[in-house]
């Protein structure tokens, strides 16, 4: 697994094309739209990996008062000029917050971004009240299917063997559980579609823009670089395949 200083410097790299690279505010929009009747409006949000704060300050639009704490001081940057002094930098698996005093926490794309799932429920677990929500928005979402999805879904199984960063219900559930976080299903299901061609995906596995496979050394690279030829070896690898996903929400309520 990555350093934390790794992660945030690298997060730090991509801050000033993060937002309009992933979707800009119609993105961040969708995720507060999906989030917002799931949470407590006279309650704080407090937002563990909050990254840009484009999706905090939607959230912040629609009445709830949100906290930031994130890892990368490049992405806090600029949270910080949507948020103000509501954020911090922080490490989501030793959150500077006191035992059971949030009410409600949310994480999107946040689990396969480097930190050690396992870490993040214990300490989300450790700072949630009795009867306090974490809802999540997992980066991984819905497999696509398509000849894209499967080789990309290959390399991330490769990328990540001990599914310290997967994101998905099957991963977290049991582990949430053993830390006293009942996993209550999946809310505000949104189908996503975008089209993209294996060329265009080859390129941005190079440019490390794939989240799961930014550079962690010589066997990551080597398992990037054999994926991107299969990419290439596609029939017709110029030509765009419409993938089909869905981002969802999936809700965790801290044992009583
Ligand atoms: C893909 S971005 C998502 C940001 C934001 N939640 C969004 O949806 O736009 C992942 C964020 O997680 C942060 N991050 C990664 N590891 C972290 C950790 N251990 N603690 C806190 N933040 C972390 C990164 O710095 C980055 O800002």
């Amino acid at each position: 697994m990555r350093g934390a200083r790794v992660v945030a410097a690298e997060f730090d790299e991509i801050a000033p094309g993060y937002d309009e690279s992933r979707g800009g505010t119609e993105r961040a929009a969708g995720f507060a739209g999906m989030l917002a009747p799931l949470l407590d409006p006279a309650r704080p949000v407090l937002d563990i990996g909050v990254g840009t704060g484009i999706v905090a300050a939607e959230l912040a639009g629609l009445g709830h008062t949100v906290h930031g704490l994130d890892l990368s001081p490049g992405m806090l940057a600029r949270a910080r000029a949507r948020l103000g002094a509501r954020v911090a930098v922080a490490d989501a698996c030793r959150l500077p917050v006191r035992s059971g005093s949030v009410d409600q926490a949310v994480s999107t794309w946040l689990l396969h971004a480097g930190p050690d799932n396992r870490a993040v429920l214990a300490e989300v677990a450790r700072i949630l009240r009795p009867g306090g929500r974490y809802l999540v928005i997992p980066a991984g979402g819905t497999r696509p299917t398509d000849d894209i999805g499967v080789l990309v879904g290959e390399l991330e199984d490769r990328l990540d063997p001990d599914g310290s960063r997967r994101d998905g219900p099957e991963w977290l559930a049991p582990i949430a559980a053993a830390h006293g976080l009942v996993y209550e299903g999946t809310a505000s299901e949104r189908p996503t579609s975008f089209a993209v061609s294996p060329r265009a995906m080859a390129e941005s596995l190079t440019r490390g823009l794939f989240t799961g496979a930014w550079a962690v050394g010589g066997e990551a690279m080597r398992l990037v670089d054999e994926t991107r030829s299969r990419l290439l070896a596609l029939p017709d690898p110029e030509v765009p395949r419409v993938r089909k996903s869905a981002d969802v929400v999936l809700t965790f309520t801290r044992r009583p």
